[in-house]
């Protein structure tokens, strides 16, 4: 708690653009409507929506279970394409897709997209994949992602996105917890220049998964594949279908998705979105946050689809909404440090939505790669994954948004399927690295541990709100248990926050053993249990340590098997070998950047691993409270390595 305590000073403000304010989507009675009923207000929300049929009641509320618009029936792929293509908009562009290599581009319309996701969802029913089905995807960005996705909701299967940097194991982790049918992947992807192979992945689960039938192939990068009976050619089976396809109507409440996020245990939790609630708050967040003028506006959301921002903003918000958004495929240094510079400058991008550590980044890269560009279109910017702390946020208003856009820092998670602590561009005063506020129809409330409202404490929201998680895939316990028994009552979301004098919400980051590293939550126990599997490694523990361009990043330490000869584990051979090891586990995203070798770690007499130590170490501060440790001299040992590491950087 005592870092809550920490209260910030900020005092700047930045008013909305008067010209914006006056074309705002959504006014400052909103936050009146909401709050004198707030069910009614998400009622006009969800009538943004296509319903077939309208629901019967709001709400049914038994905690912590929600249904949300009980009895009403929709297909959220209707909702994204076809209502858009009967009103006349077929010609609109859905995405202005760019591949990773120079030239590599495609327009595809709203009618084009309909057509292929009406193959797609007619090659689903084929391979006999329909409503009570989970089926996995496993691709780069490109087109037939979205595609899939959306194809799969139209035939009311649940798709389970497995980002692509992620490893063999963790696909088969996932596919094994969802039971999955179907995989969806392609040959491979574009990284950095070069082709880089998904499918010997999928071919490494497949084997330890039966319960997958086929495996679907894009052909992508045109690198060789190796072959299996259950492998069929997107190209064989998708393009051969009839190019429309009769969508059925599917209850608000029917599964739309399971997207795996990390926790505080090991075992990656599989959180269930519906149909209705979210695509509601989706929808409306996505227009209202963003001020989002379908017509004109040109919005691009760099989030990759294996995450929940990829999910929510780059495919179902924009698209529900009508939106034409940027796709593009590959890292932001591809083909040049400036690419995403002139992606906005040639497509004209009026509204950015990324993350900080994407920010600080270019903050690093200098001022004059954006400065060789014109990126004048540019009129709301967007903030997700993680505190941005305000000397980013500056950068980003003046250097990116030419001094004139207003920053939305919005926080959410995962669970909570959509935006939910938001300024709003046309109404909100916002203060440099705030969230500002919950957005209207969101309560939220900072408590102590005893569940008191505090101004300093932990965030917890305590009314159910549409796009809210509907359980965690086959594990009713751990839902209780994760989010509902901390606080009575209340859904606990795992971070710190505290009000300022202002009445402005600050997010503090989290206060579990869950790591944000570049947006990514990333639990210590993961990669605890991966280092652990390595032969060598007898113990293991993780800590996130403050990292000026990622957020936080991994430092493990790490005791060796007595087997292991000093000169070998003290190597750095060793520790690329853990490292690589780790990535192997779970993907490269979580390897650690330090790894230090140590005969023990600090542990209480109970035997309790003490990470808060560990992490006063990784952030080299003074030690804290060490009265507890059941061998003091234990952390010093390792504080003077850590020093020692510190001064001689590993290569
Ligand atoms: O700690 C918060 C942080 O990211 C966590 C959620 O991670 P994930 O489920 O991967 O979703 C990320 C994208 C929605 C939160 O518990 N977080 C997310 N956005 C912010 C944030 N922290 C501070 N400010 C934000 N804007």
């Amino acid at each position: 708690m005592t870092e809550l305590s920490a209260l910030s000073t900020e005092n700047r403000r930045f008013d909305p653009p008067p010209e914006l304010a006056a074309n705002a989507n959504v006014t400052a009675d909103a936050y009146d409507h909401a709050s004198k009923d707030r069910l009614a207000w998400w009622e006009v929300q969800a009538s943004r929506l296509q319903w077939d049929r309208g629901w019967d009641r709001v709400l049914e509320w038994q905690r912590p279970y929600a249904k949300w618009f009980v009895g009403g029936e929709l297909n959220a792929s209707v909702n994204c394409l076809d209502r858009h293509v009967d009103a006349g908009l077929g010609d609109r562009v859905a995405f202005h897709w760019v591949g990773e290599p120079a030239g590599d581009r495609r327009d595809i319309s709203y009618a084009e997209l309909l057509a292929e996701v009406s193959r797609c969802a007619n090659a689903l029913t084929e391979l006999g994949v329909g409503r009570g089905d989970r089926v996995c995807i496993y691709l780069p960005m490109i087109p037939e992602a979205a595609v899939a996705m959306l194809a799969c909701a139209r035939v009311g299967a649940a798709h389970s996105v497995v980002f692509g940097g992620f490893s063999a194991q963790a696909l088969i982790d996932r596919i094994t917890d969802a039971d999955a049918k179907l995989v969806i992947t392609s040959d491979g992807g574009y990284r950095r220049g070069a082709p880089s192979a998904l499918k010997p992945a999928v071919d490494e689960a497949v084997l330890q998964c039966p319960s997958v039938e086929h495996v679907l192939v894009v052909r992508r990068t045109g690198q060789d594949v190796t072959w299996t009976d259950k492998d069929l050619w997107w190209s064989d089976v998708v393009d051969r279908q009839p190019a429309t396809h009769q969508a059925q109507s599917f209850d608000a409440e029917n599964p739309l998705f399971l997207l795996y996020t990390s926790g505080t245990t090991g075992k990656p939790k599989g959180i269930l979105h519906t149909t209705g609630g979210y695509l509601t708050q989706v929808a409306w967040t996505h227009w209202a946050v963003f001020d989002l003028k379908p017509e004109t506006d040109v919005y691009w959301c760099t989030a990759d689809i294996g995450w929940v921002t990829g999910h929510s903003y780059a495919v179902y918000g924009p698209l529900a909404n009508a939106a034409t958004s940027v796709m593009y495929e590959g890292t932001p240094d591809a083909g040049g440090k400036d690419r995403w510079w002139s992606i906005i400058e040639e497509f004209k991008v009026s509204i950015l939505y990324t993350a900080p550590t994407a920010i600080r980044t270019f903050m690093k890269w200098g001022d004059d790669l954006p400065g060789a560009h014109d990126l004048s279109s540019l009129r709301v910017l967007g903030s997700v994954g993680e505190p941005i702390n305000p000397e980013a946020w500056i950068w980003y208003r003046d250097v990116i948004g030419g001094g004139r856009c207003p920053i939305v820092d919005t926080w959410w998670q995962t669970e909570t399927g959509a935006m939910m602590i938001s300024p709003l561009p046309g109404v909100t005063s916002c203060k440099p690295g705030s969230a500002m506020g919950p957005l209207p129809g969101i309560a939220v409330d900072v408590v102590n541990d005893a569940g008191e409202s505090r101004k300093a404490g932990f965030l917890t929201l305590n009314e159910p709100w549409p796009s809210m998680l509907r359980g965690i895939w086959g594990d009713e316990d751990r839902y209780r248990e994760t989010y509902w028994s901390r606080f009575e009552g209340r859904y606990f979301a795992g971070d710190g926050a505290k009000w300022d004098d202002d009445e402005v919400l600050w997010l503090l980051g989290r206060v579990d053993d869950v790591m944000n590293v570049s947006g990514h939550r990333i639990s210590t126990t993961e990669v605890e249990s991966a280092l652990v599997s390595h032969p060598s490694v007898a113990e293991a523990a993780v800590v996130g340590a403050n990292d000026a361009t990622t957020g936080q990043a991994i430092v493990a330490f790490v005791t060796v098997k007595g087997s292991v000869a000093d000169d070998v584990s003290s190597g750095e051979a060793f520790a690329k070998e853990l490292r690589d090891h780790v990535a192997k586990e779970i993907g490269p995203i979580a390897k650690p950047r330090q790894i230090l070798i140590t005969p023990e770690l600090p542990k209480t007499r109970s035997g309790k691993i003490m990470r808060r130590l560990l992490r006063d170490v990784a952030e080299h501060r003074e030690l804290g409270d060490v009265t507890t440790l059941a061998d003091p001299t234990v952390v010093n040992a390792i504080n003077e390595k850590m020093g020692q590491q510190t001064a001689a950087p590993p290569a």
